[in-house]
């Protein structure tokens, strides 16, 4: 909540009650606005034009009136135009409100619990960028929930059953060698992949050995065991340098019972329906589906479970046993129908209850062209090449960084982590979820610009001023003398409205876009405002506080979307 833009809404309401107006007024109006022109004044109120026609007045009277009415000395009113309320905020009233904000997680009384799902990688496949997006988005979002007040768990929710697996078990038995890293594990599924399109025999045996671990046979589910721990350990590597981290480490494989259970039941229930050769449930015939959307899979013609069908079998889990209110699903926006027919066969089977179940998509990462990133023999990007190019990169910047010279080597290079890790997600998160954006290291490195390097150095920046003072502002009083240190009060009130945004629309770049315009008000604020010299103690020390506010905004959002904020860079 902006107590800021509340307060004013309030007064305001109290000045147009006190005029009689207040039966027209509608929910759907909105009484104050950001003012259109911030050199005059904080917000605006239009709503004098929007009362005039029911009440068969002019608007300026109308304004008049509303003004003549408003008591109080948060701020001051004007009328411009034809009926124009200009708010003016007064210096006390901004930071008597900064002077509250705290940044610290709201707290719900009864929380609701939300799963989020992301990530998604596949055993045996090591992650590629288009695991990138997914598990930044994912783990951001999470923790803008958590810092909303919810229960929130993020589940991988690994890629660990189907033919695949039966693929990489079948090329191990036949080749008699038993993968011990990933370097050996993963060139085996892609081969095999591609055999098994044109060699029927080897398709078939996949097959046999598919359905032999899916009924727990013994062989299989030890050599299954195996490359699953594997692979699980590479991509948990990947991830950590992310920051990237999850309370369940659930797979397709652990829906493998219920898959059973509810395959029985949506047949007895009568939910599916034979058709060419494959058990489906007929999403057309119901209501809330057009006659275009294609039946849902449950079981496959050679009896082979569909993708579909593991996804409601988790979600039967996360709502029975898990108990989820909300289950959000962060995979990319090609996967929509898919979602489309998962949350109507949960619908149709009353699995869903009053769950509510969200596909939050993506879009690509594309490279210099334009076009998806790809390596030159058009595979996709493994995901640690990237990584490892923004490391160097970044590397290379602290390396002749003047401020970090005297540093050692090791301080260095957690330096230069961060700052790649920040760029990387800086640069994906600023990005509405559904677009899609170029990748460009150069750019997205850069120290200067909307960039997570730019915000870093900020925060930093901030660090090292509130080091040199060394002064203890706990019971500093926030005076406001000029435009600079005004608009970073103003600015540092928005940001819960910011969260607030980001949350409604799931769209962390909201929050991301505040955050660099915050980093711009708090460098104009700290050129023109030369903290340090002031002589003015009050004065200095409203300065520094402003300033830890704005270290501490900056802290939330690192902990939203897990950067680190180093000591100095
Ligand atoms: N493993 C899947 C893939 O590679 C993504 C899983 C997304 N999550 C889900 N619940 N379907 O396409």
């Amino acid at each position: 909540m902006n107590i800021l833009k509340n307060t004013v809404e309030k007064l305001l309401l109290d000045a147009i009650n006190a005029c009689g107006y207040a039966d027209a007024i509608s929910s759907n109006m909105q009484i104050v606005k950001k003012s259109d022109r911030p050199d005059l004044s904080e917000y605006q109120s239009n709503i004098a034009m929007a009362l005039a026609k029911s009440l068969h007045k002019n608007p300026r009277e109308i304004a008049n009136a509303i003004v003549q009415n408003v008591d109080t000395k948060d701020f001051t009113v004007s009328i411009d135009g034809p009926g124009f309320i200009n708010i003016k905020l007064s210096n006390e009233f901004i930071a008597s409100a900064v002077a509250n904000l705290s940044f610290t997680p709201n707290i719900l009384e009864n929380p609701q619990k939300i799963i989020v799902d992301y990530g998604g990688p596949n055993v045996a496949k090591s992650l590629h960028v288009g695991h990138l997006r997914s598990s930044i988005i994912g783990e951001s979002l999470k923790n803008l929930a958590r810092y909303k007040g919810y229960t929130v768990v993020g589940d991988i929710h690994l890629g660990d059953w189907g033919l695949p697996m039966g693929l990489i078990i079948a090329s191990i038995k036949e080749s008699g060698k038993v993968p011990q890293t990933v370097a050996e594990l993963n060139p085996i599924y892609p081969m095999a992949s591609k055999r098994s399109k044109e060699d029927e025999a080897f398709m078939a045996t996949a097959q046999e050995e598919t359905k032999k671990l899916q009924n727990g046979d013994a062989e299989n589910r030890t050599l299954w065991n195996n490359f699953k721990a594997i692979s699980v350990n590479d991509i948990k590597h990947t991830l950590s340098l992310l920051n990237v981290e999850f309370e369940l480490w659930n797979g397709e494989s652990d829906a493998n019972d219920d898959v059973n259970f509810l395959v029985e039941e949506f047949r007895k229930k009568g939910f599916s329906k034979h058709s060419e050769g494959a058990e489906v449930i007929d999403l057309k015939d119901y209501p809330m589906n057009n006659a275009d959307v294609p039946p849902f899979i449950m079981v496959k013609s050679n009896g082979a479970v569909m993708y579909g069908m593991t996804d409601i079998a988790t979600l039967y889990d996360r709502i029975t046993r898990q108990k989820a209110d909300m289950v959000w699903y962060v995979v990319d926006s090609r996967q929509s129908l898919h979602f489309h027919q998962v949350f109507s066969t949960a619908k149709i089977t009353g699995i869903k209850g009053n769950t509510e179940l969200e596909h939050l998509g993506f879009g690509s990462v594309l490279g210099l062209d334009g076009k998806p990133l790809k390596t030159r023999s058009g595979d996709n990007v493994s995901l640690m090449e990237l990584i490892n190019s923004a490391l160097d990169m970044a590397q290379k910047k602290v390396n002749e960084n003047e401020k970090t010279k005297q540093l050692s080597d090791t301080a260095k290079t957690d330096i230069a982590r961060d700052v790649a890790i920040s760029a990387i997600k800086f640069a994906d998160l600023i990005n509405p979820r559904t677009t899609d954006y170029i990748f460009n290291l150069d750019k997205f490195i850069s120290f200067e610009g909307k960039t997570g390097p730019y915000i870093l150095y900020t925060a930093v920046r901030i660090k090292s001023l509130l080091r040199e003072a060394n002064i203890d502002t706990t019971d500093a009083k926030i005076v406001l003398s000029n435009q600079s240190d005004r608009a970073l009060a103003i600015k540092l009130n928005e940001f819960d409205d910011a969260i607030d945004r980001a949350f409604d629309a799931r769209g962390i770049h909201i929050l991301t876009q505040y955050i660099y315009e915050l980093a711009t008000i708090f460098n104009d604020f700290y050129h023109n405002c030369k903290i340090m010299p002031e002589k003015d103690v009050v004065l200095k020390k409203s300065w520094l506080k402003l300033s830890k506010k704005t270290l501490s905004a900056f802290e939330t959002f690192a902990n939203i979307i897990k950067i680190n904020i180093p000591e100095r860079m």
